[in-house]
């Protein structure tokens, strides 16, 4: 089964950071060849914006993401088990 990520494309979660979240997970996907394995969209913003950036992983919501905690998530979701 496909992994997901949704990141939340609402007004305060991007300039909050997930503009800039965007762009590292779609290098990410790329450079680590998991275009074709996860699929990435955008959501509009769930009411949580105190909260944010967030963004959720499958079923797990993160919060607070920013740029250097991104790419930990990332490392840990994605290639922690190969
Ligand atoms: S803009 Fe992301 S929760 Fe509101």
């Amino acid at each position: 089964m496909k992994r997901k990520i949704v990141i939340c494309m609402g007004s305060s979660c991007f300039a909050r950071g997930n503009e800039e979240n965007l762009r590292v997970i779609e290098d990410f996907l790329k450079s680590n060849n998991l275009q074709a394995d996860v699929l990435l969209s955008g959501r509009c913003c769930a009411g949580l914006c105190a909260e944010g950036p967030n963004l959720i992983i499958d079923e797990t919501t993160y919060s607070h993401v920013s740029k250097e905690a991104l790419i930990d998530i990332l490392n840990r979701e994605f290639l922690a088990n190969k």
